[in-house]
């Protein structure tokens, strides 16, 4: 298994370019089940679970091949309407083919994601919402067996904002007779993606960036061309990691407009951020001011940065207070930071970190996709060298980020581990 190792203590200075949102990509290429045909899609990060999603919609019968950030997506042929355990237990996100088989071939088996390093993480408000659509569920052997006459139009309003619950019901409703109502719907970025993609299939939605989504469901929908939006989650990670070496960095293909609430917490902690149409350039103080955050759905600060910040806290000059309250539970990155010298109380659903200037490197352990980013941007400061083992969490979502950082000067390689 490989691992990243990194000499901290080089100041970034530089330009990287910020890759499609995977989170974006995932939901975007379960959609193309809901449409005969041939689909091309731009800007696709080349990482882990984009290859994943790749091969479960070739176990379904698409044909996709995927070079230089593009995906050809066929879907003419697609007729074994399963998503098998093997694939879902590696990504969560395969729960997206859901809605999409069942809209289109009114019947879908998908094995049930078990819980993660995140916590228990339900699909139960997927499964209610589509039995409001009409769907028949049943749990048996580990699996979610849906099926139905047809799909009906109905009103939704979710006890809790989910993105998942949100992209599926929606990708059901598009081809549900009759009108649909999502109340309380997500609307990060990566939703309202996904519905302006299915608009762009020939879908009829309203409300598209608000909580409440209305759908019109449509006979069929096409296959299209589309271009994936920046990714936040990669965005945001960057801006930490030239904050924490006091670098200089401009991130190009972003958009600002997408990490409002990182940004307003940056200025807070006295970095300096500067945003053009697709640039941000931001400039890190001698010293980073402590400052609290509480994870929130979007437009709050985003549950996949809590670990990343939690870092840059570490070497803030004071104490802190990061609340996660969408996962309560997502705090296994703690025991990691502490090994190089973090001071770090956990307190339930939140963590008071006393701001250090004595990191240490040393091998650490990625329990998931941004934990493991929190420990490569902690590598980055430590003194000397830090090994992040079980690289494979990051592979999941962050392309060529030892690449990346080198690029901007950071003293960072990739080697085979034995863990
Ligand atoms: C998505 C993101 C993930 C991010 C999360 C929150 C993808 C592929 N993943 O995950 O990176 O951390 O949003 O922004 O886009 N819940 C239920 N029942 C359900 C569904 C969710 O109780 O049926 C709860 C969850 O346990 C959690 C909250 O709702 O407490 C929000 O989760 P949700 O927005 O659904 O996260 P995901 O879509 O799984």
């Amino acid at each position: 298994m490989d691992k990243i190792v990194i000499n901290g203590g080089t100041r970034l200075k530089g330009q990287v370019k910020i890759s499609g949102a995977k989170n974006a990509a995932l939901p975007i290429m379960a959609a193309t089940l809901l449409a005969s045909g041939n689909f091309e899609i731009h800007n696709v990060p080349d990482l882990r679970d984009v290859k994943t999603m790749a091969h479960l919609l070739r176990i379904i019968g698409a044909q996709v091949d995927f070079a230089n950030n593009s995906l050809r997506i066929d879907t003419c042929k697609c007729n074994f309407y399963e998503a098998p355990y093997e694939l879902v237990k590696t990504m969560r996100a395969s729960i997206y083919v859901l809605a999409p088989l069942l809209a289109r071939f009114l019947e879908a088996k998908v094995s049930l994601p078990g819980g993660c390093a995140l916590g228990s993480r339900p699909v139960d408000l997927h499964l209610k919402g589509l039995e409001k659509l009409g769907a028949k569920i049943h749990l048996k052997k580990g699996y979610i067996f849906a099926s139905a006459k047809r799909l009906t139009g109905a009103s939704i309003s979710f006890a809790i904002s989910s993105v998942g619950a949100t992209g599926n019901i929606l990708m059901a409703a598009v081809l549900a007779q009759g009108r649909t109502v999502i109340e309380n719907a997500s609307y990060e970025p990566e939703i309202t993606a996904l519905a302006e993609f299915l608009v762009k299939m020939g879908a009829n939605i309203e409300g598209i960036g608000t909580g409440r989504l209305t759908i019109r469901g449509v006979d069929h929908l096409n296959p299209v061309e589309y271009t994936v939006i920046p990714d936040r989650i990669e965005t945001g990670t960057y801006l930490m990691a030239a904050a924490i070496t006091g670098g200089e960095v401009e991130l190009t293909d972003t958009d600002p407009k997408i990490v409002t609430s990182l940004v307003s917490k940056l200025r807070d902690c006295d970095v300096l951020i500067e945003e053009a149409d697709s640039k941000i350039y931001c400039k890190a103080p001698n010293q980073i001011k402590p400052v609290g955050i509480t994870t929130a759905p979007y437009p709050g600060f985003p549950t996949d940065l809590q670990a990343q910040w939690m870092t840059l806290m570490c070497v803030a000059n004071g104490s802190s207070i990061i609340t996660d309250t969408i996962f309560v539970d997502r705090f296994t990155h703690v025991a990691e930071l502490r090994r190089l010298g973090a001071e770090i109380k956990r307190d339930k659903s939140s963590a008071v970190v006393a701001g250090t200037d004595n990191l240490n490197g040393a091998p650490v352990m990625s329990t998931d996709l941004r934990a493991g980013a929190s420990l490569v941007l902690a590598g980055l400061k430590a003194q000397g060298r830090t090994d992040v083992l079980r690289v494979y969490h990051i592979d999941r979502g962050y392309e060529k980020i030892e690449e990346k950082l080198k690029l901007l000067g950071a003293d960072i390689w990739r080697e085979e581990g034995e863990l």
